[in-house]
């Protein structure tokens, strides 16, 4: 990354967070280099794109090929800006769209070194079951705010508008620790970053 990518990323990250703007935790981000930097993905499947920042992250510490998906299509058009500013449009796939919807086309024959689970947080442990198939062994899965609002430690019952994310949660993030087939470290930092390897 160059010192004009890195101040464009800046000046992007602090306005996201003056602007309330939903963007990856600090801590989500520091994770996320350091797995690029140790693993560096080349293929690399997003769900939750919003202006392109974590994609951008992403694409500017490993030479990979991003594709991400977005329901909202004024936060797409934002990160296609911001991707052109970076020199990186070329290597990002954007699908603009529900998930749910677009996700068996965006990854029909291809295999993934890295996923980022960052979408609708009720949808995290459907996503995973779905995508299994599509992430190579050895694959990593980040997933960003697991103890949303810090709801989902415990077991006490959610207060009832969010009683389906953190229920869905709770169900994901113990699937994840109890399949065999994923090692899992859950660290208790910024909303709660999930690290999920295929093995
Ligand atoms: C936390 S933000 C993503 C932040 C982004 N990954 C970053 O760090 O720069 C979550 C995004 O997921 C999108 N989203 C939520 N549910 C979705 C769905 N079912 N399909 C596609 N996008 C969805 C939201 O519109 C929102 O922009």
């Amino acid at each position: 990354m160059n010192s004009t990518q890195r101040d464009i990323l800046r000046k992007v990250h602090d306005e996201a967070r003056e602007n309330y703007i939903m963007i990856l935790s600090d801590e989500c981000e520091r994770v996320m280099r350091e797995l690029f930097e140790r693993y560096a993905p080349k293929r690399v499947l997003e769900i939750g794109t919003a202006i392109g920042y974590s994609s951008s992250v992403m694409a500017l510490t490993s030479e990979c090929i991003v594709d991400t998906v977005e329901k909202d299509a004024a936060r797409v058009a934002e990160a296609e800006k911001l991707w052109k500013s970076l020199g990186i449009r070329d290597r990002i796939n954007s699908y603009c769209g529900n998930s749910d919807d677009l996700l068996p086309d965006m990854v029909e024959g291809k295999i993934y070194d890295f996923v980022f689970l960052d979408g609708a947080k009720s949808s995290y442990k459907k996503q995973l079951v779905f995508l299994d198939g599509y992430i190579r062994q050895g694959g990593i899965v980040l997933c960003d705010d697991v103890t949303y609002l810090g709801l989902v430690k415990g077991n006490e019952k959610p207060p009832h508008k969010h009683r389906t994310i953190v229920n869905n949660m709770r169900e994901f993030l113990n699937y994840v620790q109890t399949e065999e087939r994923y090692d899992c470290e859950i660290l208790d930092e910024g909303n709660g970053i999930a690290i999920v390897r295929k093995k």
